[in-house]
């Protein structure tokens, strides 16, 4: 499916503040090019005389049975695609059979958009500012509202500096929310232009950078027994400490090219993390997820499931729920030719071996 094209279609019919704080990237935004290349930079090694007469995509993630390994990363505003925002969003991964994960930062309270999809598998992203009380109380609403896990991002410590962000001066307008937490973005006119920052910045300037490995214990405490996936993750180490700190999983992201500009590709640094935490905990990996290669290709890595961003926003934007859908069924699609043509009939059971660099 021609992605580019949907975020052609995706960018005009957007407010150009808005598409450029989903388009964009940090700084020179390498990461954020480097993130889509990197999946080009391996190459399959099909299998042969398999029986492909049926090929499964469907698999399990922490145990919720899903469709497709395919799944919704958290993205914050999503009003500013579509009035449905995460309602709509929800919806379009629920009728592809995806897991959706709904983010801190929602236009839309994380309550509204359990009951949009009741029955469908969802996560919630946690962003954890100074005042641990509200982290508290959103933790104890989402295990309330049925949502599987909880993601705690952890590749924010401050905002990115993201230069589109800054020239636009972004901020929220026309009346959207924060749906779910008591925060208001300040105004980025102010900072338009001048290289100081964008509102969503300077909200960010609340956020805990004091967090370690040992909240973890706090956030599996207060979670009771729904587990804690820390996403943010590119190095082996990090991903030992994680699960050594009470994580059920971990989440090899560099929030989309957003963060640390330079930083490795996921691409990249997937299979470290992957080899590193072998057997003992489940492995997700999002940024630059464009085809169902891109999904054979880190499945064949490790990951055992695959978000993406953009891709979803685009859909989003573009046609609402219905349209979100039809982006996760078609990369579905992908995944399935593709694992045909390599031999693999079932999704759960790519071997390490699929894949050597190009
Ligand atoms: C994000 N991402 C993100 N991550 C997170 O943990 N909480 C959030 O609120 C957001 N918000 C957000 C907004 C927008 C507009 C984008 C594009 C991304 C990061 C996201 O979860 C994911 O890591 C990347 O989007 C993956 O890269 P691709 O698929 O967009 O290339
Ligand atoms: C972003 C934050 C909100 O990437 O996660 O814009």
């Amino acid at each position: 499916m021609d992605l580019s094209a949907l975020e052609a279609a995706a960018r005009a019919a957007m407010d150009p503040a808005g598409y450029d704080y989903y388009a964009g990237g940090a700084e020179t935004e390498t990461t954020l090019r480097e993130n889509v290349t990197a999946w080009d930079r391996w190459r399959l090694r099909p299998q042969v005389l398999r029986d492909v007469s049926t090929v499964s995509t469907a698999t399990t993630l922490l145990g919720t049975h899903v469709a497709t390994p395919i799944g919704v990363a958290p993205a914050a505003y999503q009003q500013l695609a579509h009035p449905d925002g995460e309602v709509g969003m929800a919806r379009g991964a629920a009728a592809a059979g995806a897991l959706m994960t709904v983010s801190t930062l929602a236009t839309v309270s994380l309550e509204d958009v359990a009951a949009a999809a009741p029955d469908a598998p969802r996560w919630f992203q946690l962003y954890v500012f100074v005042d641990r009380g509200y982290a508290g109380e959103l933790v104890d609403r989402a295990v309330a509202a049925g949502y599987r896990a909880l993601v705690l991002t952890v590749d924010t410590p401050v905002l990115g500096r993201r230069w589109r962000d800054e020239r636009n001066g972004f901020a929220l307008r026309d009346g959207m929310q924060m749906a779910n937490v008591p925060l208001s973005m300040p105004d980025g006119d102010a900072a338009a232009g001048t290289g100081r920052g964008s509102g969503l910045a300077a909200l960010f300037a609340d956020h805990d950078r004091g967090l370690t490995f040992d909240d973890l214990a706090w956030l599996r405490e207060r979670a009771g027994g729904v587990p804690i996936v820390v996403k943010g993750v590119v190095r082996a180490d990090d991903a030992r400490a994680s699960l050594d700190a009470g994580a059920s999983a971990v989440w090899v992201s560099n929030h989309g090219g957003r963060q640390l500009d330079r930083t490795v590709a996921t691409a990249a640094a997937l299979g470290e993390v992957a080899d590193a935490v072998g057997d003992d905990a489940e492995v997700y990996v999002d940024g630059g997820v464009r085809r169902g290669l891109d999904v054979l290709t880190a499945l064949a890595l490790g990951a055992r499931g695959v978000f993406v961003g953009r891709p979803a926003l685009w859909g989003l934007a573009t046609g609402g729920a219905d349209s979100v859908r039809d982006v996760l069924t078609g990369l579905t699609d992908e995944l399935e030719h593709a694992a045909t043509l390599a031999g693999v009939a079932d999704i759960r059971d790519v071997p390490r071996d699929l894949v050597t660099p190009a």
